[in-house]
């Protein structure tokens, strides 16, 4: 037999400390997987703001660690997508399988799974195993009931964001939201913000309001899930006579003082879901009010498994999601233009675009490799 040809292998890395900056690495390697390895390349990722927080957290909470780069100062950023298994000896994992899942933003990657089972495998490679588990899960696309070929492009933009919306809106009413009669969301464009209105908009005798910045607001306006909608600038005219939930997107510390000092006694919660604006981990400011409380999404997937069982959980889910999928993708609704893109020079760009904020919340981007 042959020994099989070298492929082109690219990596891209991002400068930990200027996270608009990356750095294209290309080199050849054989894709054969040593035993126990199984090799995926892949083939398409999504890119949005989380994708920076993820950077943008990669210290405080270890995503840098998912994909070690070897070299100081540059990370590798995580993304999810789909990926193609180009070599296994791995049983139960087959040549030409295709997973969902997060990876480097990298032609390839050498996995060590471990787990297997007819839904997916675990990458049991050591550097992972004291890692958040949800990122190290590998799903067979053939054996997931939300996946549908045609709708690839929507799960890797929404799944990893809908998840965040969908338990946090579970969250917050599974805590009758705290008192609140009203939330109050920062970055209300943002898909994972928009989400978790989704997810809300019918709950009786709760208002949704949406805060966020001139420009994005008349898109916010056109979503139709909140009930009305303030900019950051005129904070000051919302009213502080109703008990109200502050659901924060993004991070930005000036604007939560802003909302403390503003609501006062009305606020009765104060949640950091996100860091949009931001890329500094929560600080622990005097603030008036009750405390930033950080929310993370697994957190509250570990209660609802142990109360429902993750196949009840897992079929609310998709039904969530599948209902979420179908009214953005329906252009009528305006809510989403998917912009594919081709290559890492353009994933290059894109990252730079949205670590600057010169993206259009009404745009959703996806790159081929
Ligand atoms: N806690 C969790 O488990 C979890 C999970 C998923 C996502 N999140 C977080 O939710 C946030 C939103 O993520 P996404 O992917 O949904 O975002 P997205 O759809 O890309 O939304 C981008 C929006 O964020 C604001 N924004 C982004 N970058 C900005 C910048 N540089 N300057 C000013 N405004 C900027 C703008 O909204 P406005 O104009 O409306 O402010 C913009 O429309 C992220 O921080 C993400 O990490 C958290």
């Amino acid at each position: 037999m042959n020994a099989p040809k070298n492929a082109p292998y690219e990596r891209l890395f991002t400068h930990k400390h200027a996270l608009n900056e990356s750095r294209l690495e290309r080199a050849d390697m054989a894709p054969v997987a040593a035993p126990g390895e199984v090799i995926l390349r892949l083939d398409r990722f999504a890119l949005t703001t989380n994708n920076i927080t993820y950077a943008a957290f990669g210290d405080a909470m270890q995503y840098w660690s998912f994909f070690p780069t070897g070299q100081d100062g540059w990370g590798h950023m995580p993304v999810w997508g789909f990926a193609d298994v180009v070599s296994s000896t791995v049983e139960g994992i087959d040549v030409g399988e295709r997973f969902y899942g997060y990876f480097p933003i990298a032609t390839h990657l050498r996995m060590q799974p471990e787990r297997v089972t007819p839904r997916g495998f675990y990458d049991g490679a050591a550097h992972r195993q004291a890692l958040v588990s949800a990122y190290n899960q590998y799903t067979r696309v053939t054996q997931d009931a939300a996946y549908d070929a045609t709708l690839e492009n929507y799960q890797i933009l929404y799944r990893p964001l809908f998840i965040t919306s969908f338990m946090l809106a579970d969250f917050l009413s599974d805590n009758a939201f705290f008192g609140a009669r009203r939330l109050v969301f920062s970055s209300a464009s943002s898909k994972t913000a928009y989400g978790t209105a989704f997810c809300l908009q019918d709950t009786p005798g709760l208002t949704l309001t949406a805060l966020t910045s001139a420009g994005n607001r008349a898109f916010v306006d056109g979503l139709g899930c909140y009930h009305d909608s303030v900019t950051y600038d005129a904070l000051g005219t919302l009213a502080t006579d109703v008990p109200t939930l502050y659901v924060d997107f993004s991070g930005d510390a000036a604007l939560r003082r802003r909302v403390h000092e503003h609501l006062g006694n009305a606020l009765v919660y104060d949640c950091f879901a996100g860091s949009a604006q931001n890329t500094d981990f929560i600080q622990s400011e005097d603030l008036p009010g009750p405390a930033p409380q950080f929310y993370f999404a697994p957190v509250q997937i570990r209660k609802r498994n142990a109360d429902w069982g993750p196949a009840v959980v897992t079929e609310k889910f998709n039904a969530a999601q599948r209902r979420f999928i179908d009214h953005v993708r329906e252009p009528a609704h305006g809510w989403l233009t998917l912009i594919e893109e081709h290559g890492m020079t353009a994933a290059q760009a894109r990252i730079a675009a949205l670590h600057a904020g010169r993206t259009h919340p009404r745009e959703g981007y996806v790159i081929r490799l």
